[in-house]
């Protein structure tokens, strides 16, 4: 028997939320916590233990309806085998240090540990949409494909800048000036049970009337009757602005400018698109009242989960308890030779 080991990091987005599935732009990174799994090939099931799940997850490889899959956390494991169709089974230990529902995609990096595993594309288009598609069978929520692209794709000192019109994207450096810190609100979210699938209707509904909203100006917003469905364009329109915006600020180390951005870009996820709450708003609050803090949002789809906070590498954020990351290779991106990881 011989034991192999695949490695997908998380991912935190500095900035460009709710805009993936609009085709419109966004600014993650692959952080330096990730899903590790260990794992034999061999029989024909697809068999899986979690150090923090309570029941094993044993799944045939010719899985019917992932949905109906049991445990829950099965599911996802499920969906990648009804993608990949391996021609044998694997038996595992999964280990991670990346918290689940905590906005820092443990599903995407999940995803894409078991289709490495099971042998599954190695292009990262192929891969990210295999794994989007095996989180949509798996879960019923349409998300993007922000996720899957960072964590297959990120590269080590870099934020990668994603456009999903052209579905194709760019590694942009990251100032050494720079510390990025993500922390937890406590809330857990589950995308299934949020708002996350009303949110990408009502951009569907803004589209109809001003049409693909990465083309559309806020002078177009005036022709949205709606208010709700006017605000939640509003923020899409600004949000892909934004990004633009901090891959220049970035790119100059101009962190006053960046820290502003992020902070633009939270008013906008709180009050247009409505995806906070009370906790994310009082964390990135406390946060930019913190010395050498230059601004917080929260990142991810919101509900619940993490804030990103830009910090000078001096500031002290000890009190928030949370995690100083760094920008890391993706899954399928090698380590800079001489480096350590394997
Ligand atoms: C989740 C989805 C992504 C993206 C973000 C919000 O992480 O999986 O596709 O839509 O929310 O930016």
């Amino acid at each position: 028997m011989s034991f192999e080991t695949v490695f997908a990091p998380g991912r935190v987005n500095l900035i460009g939320d709710h805009t993936d599935y609009t085709g419109g732009l966004a600014l993650p990174m692959a952080i330096d916590l990730g899903t590790t799994i260990e794992f034999e090939r061999g029989g024909d099931l697809v068999e899986l233990v979690s150090e923090i799940e309570p029941v094993r997850a044993r799944v045939s490889i010719d899985v019917g309806d992932p949905a109906a899959v049991r445990p829950d956390w099965a599911r996802f494991v499920a969906g990648v085998v009804a993608e990949v169709r391996p021609s044998s089974g694997l038996r595992g230990i999964v280990m991670t240090d990346l918290p689940v529902g905590g906005g820092l995609s443990s599903s995407a990096s999940f995803t894409v540990a078991v289709s490495l595993a099971l042998g599954g594309p190695r292009d990262p288009m192929t891969l990210a949409m295999a794994c989007q598609r095996a989180e949509q069978r798996a879960t019923g929520v349409p998300c993007g494909l922000m996720d899957q692209i960072a964590v297959a794709s990120s590269v080590a000192g870099h934020a990668l800048f994603i456009d999903f019109l052209a579905n194709a994207w760019s590694p942009v450096p990251l100032p050494e000036s720079l510390a990025v810190h993500v922390i937890h609100s406590g809330v857990p979210r589950r995308l299934e049970s949020s708002a996350y699938a009303k949110r990408r209707e009502e951009c569907q509904v803004a589209a109809r009337s001003v049409g693909p909203l990465r083309a559309a100006e806020p002078s177009d917003l005036q022709a949205i009757a709606d208010p709700v469905v006017r605000r939640r364009a509003r923020h899409v329109i600004s949000e892909n602005a934004r990004v633009r915006f901090m891959v220049h600020a970035l790119r100059t180390a101009d962190l006053t400018a960046a820290g502003a951005l992020l902070r633009q870009s939270h008013r906008s996820l709180r009050d247009d698109f409505e995806v906070s709450i009370p906790e994310l708003d009082d964390l990135v609050e406390r946060l930019t009242k913190t010395p050498g803090v230059y601004g917080a949002r929260l990142t991810g789809a919101g509900f619940g989960g993490c804030v990103v906070a830009f910090a000078d590498p001096e500031a002290d954020l000890a009190t928030f308890g949370g995690w100083r990351v760094t920008p890391s290779p993706g899954a399928l991106i090698s380590p800079p030779a001489g480096s350590s990881a394997s």
